[in-house]
């Protein structure tokens, strides 16, 4: 792989991205088929935020490569006020042979790439979360055993989570509706380049206005949480304005009969979503499980 970072999908070509899917499917059937190739190599996750399928998958994915992890919780290191961000880069990337950043302001994750002389992937910024978009089109794969044809209808904030999947759907030529409110819509940087890229896939990008015709006719309706970390100051003003936007029974039915449901997780059931994600369509932990695969591939190809 010739990236060094993975920052955004961008940072991906398509080649790349379905090497890491390829990857990925003969990982998940052998999970330590490679259990001896990171012996003496070291990956340090600097967070931030909090985290369960992030860490954890990552931590896992490690111990099953034979390698060695190290956890910095925001405490240790206090990225950026303690020490700038690029001491920090510069230091810990002489004892490590990569970094996970999962970091408040996507400036941060850049600036760690920028300075760190190990690879740095984004464990998740305000801007982008590509290791979870990667695992989730691996998943849709897994699911409906082909990209093509596909249409995904994400309902919900135009968060890191839909930058990310707006721009994979666009280079694995997957199709994406998306509904949300006004205002909330996705980075207009990466809508712009997922539509030119998606176009050049035969795959459609588009936003609505409207649930209900954003999820018609759908195979998997994907939401995540209305509020994000970071973001609890706004929290009364974010339910009121998404309250049409809500994954329920109802919105489901407008969708295939078979339609699945994802979520990157953690949910806030009775914001974005209903128990409908309990349902038996729901795919949620398959979903959560393909992280550790995933990133076992991505661990492979970068370090
Ligand atoms: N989906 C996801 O990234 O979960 P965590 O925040 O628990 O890592
Ligand atoms: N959009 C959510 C995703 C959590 C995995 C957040 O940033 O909190």
């Amino acid at each position: 792989m010739k990236t060094k970072n993975l920052v955004t999908i961008s940072d991906l070509s398509r080649e790349e991205i379905f090497s890491i899917l390829r990857l990925t499917q003969k990982l998940k059937k052998k999970p330590l088929a490679k259990k001896h190739k990171f012996r003496n190599k070291t990956l340090a996750l600097l967070f931030q935020k909090p985290s369960n399928r992030t860490r954890i998958s990552f931590e896992v994915a490690m111990v099953h490569l034979g390698g060695y992890v190290l956890y910095l919780s925001p405490r240790e290191i206090e990225m950026g006020k303690r020490e700038p961000v690029k001491d920090v880069a510069r230091v810990v990337s002489r004892y490590v042979d990569g970094i996970v950043g999962r970091v408040f302001s996507h400036k941060d994750i850049y600036e760690l790439a920028k300075y760190s002389e190990v690879p740095v992937i984004n464990g998740l910024s305000d801007l982008a979360h590509p290791c979870q978009a990667l695992s989730d089109i691996f998943t849709v794969l897994e699911k409906k055993k082909t990209l093509r044809n596909v249409t995904i209808s994400y309902v919900g904030d135009g968060n890191n989570v839909l930058n990310s999947l707006v721009m994979v759907c666009a280079k694995t030529g997957v199709n994406i509706k998306i509904a949300c409110p006004k205002g909330y819509e996705p980075n207009k940087e990466i809508y712009d380049e997922a539509v030119k890229t998606a176009k050049k896939n035969k795959a459609i990008v588009e936003i609505f206005a409207d649930p209900y015709e954003a999820v018609r006719d759908s195979d998997i309706v994907y939401t995540d949480v209305w509020v994000s970390m970071g973001q609890e100051q706004e929290k009364e003003k974010k339910l009121k304005d998404f309250a049409r936007f809500q994954v329920n029974a109802q919105l489901m039915r407008t969708a295939k009969k078979d339609a699945m449901i994802m979520h990157c997780l953690p949910a806030h059931r009775g914001e974005e979503v209903t128990d409908v994600i309990d349902g038996k369509n729901s795919i949620i932990y398959d979903q959560a499980e393909n992280r550790m695969h995933v990133q076992k591939a991505i661990l492979l190809k970068m370090l």
